[in-house]
């Protein structure tokens, strides 16, 4: 069975949905999708999954958010996400997604199999937005199996 692991910050509800709506998309047959909050999430967790998925919105000045998914996400860095098939998504207000890219481009350079741009959203994800992330779930599952 192939194992997806879903991790994200979120502090008002609007990554925390599009997590969901991921993890929807990757409940496909013989998958084992968890899903887990940053701050109860281990590298352990990361390097036994097949597939991993990473939210977190726009935080500080375009950055993730920095006391806890930016130390998570710094310790990834290296041989731990080499091939491995990872998204990307958070949610957004008054920027241009910059702290997005900057995030793919780390983790590229980390040398994480990214499964697709990633995924933003303005505020609350409403249904065509959850529907975005439901088919980025279906992408990541694709990629790992
Ligand atoms: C302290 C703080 C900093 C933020 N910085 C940015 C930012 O740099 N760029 C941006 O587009 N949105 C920024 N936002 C807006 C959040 O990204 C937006 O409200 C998002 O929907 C929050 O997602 P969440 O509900 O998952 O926490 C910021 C919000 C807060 C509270």
């Amino acid at each position: 069975m192939k194992s997806i692991m879903i991790i994200y910050w979120s502090g008002t509800g609007n990554t925390q949905k599009m997590a969901v709506a991921v993890a929807e998309g990757a409940k496909i047959d013989d998958t084992e999708v968890k899903i887990l909050t940053v701050d109860a999430a281990a590298q352990e967790n990361v390097l036994k999954a097949d597939g991993i998925a990473l939210g977190c919105p726009a935080m500080g000045s375009e950055v993730l958010e920095e006391s806890e998914m930016e130390p998570f996400v710094a310790s990834l860095a290296g041989a731990k996400l080499a091939g491995k098939p990872l998204a990307l998504f958070g949610s957004y207000d008054w920027g241009d997604g910059q702290w997005m890219r900057d995030w793919q481009e780390c983790m590229e350079t980390a040398g994480a199999k990214m499964v697709a741009d990633g995924l933003i959203f303005h505020n609350t994800p409403d249904e065509t937005g959850l529907a975005g992330c439901r088919e980025l779930g279906k992408k990541l599952v694709a990629m790992v199996l």
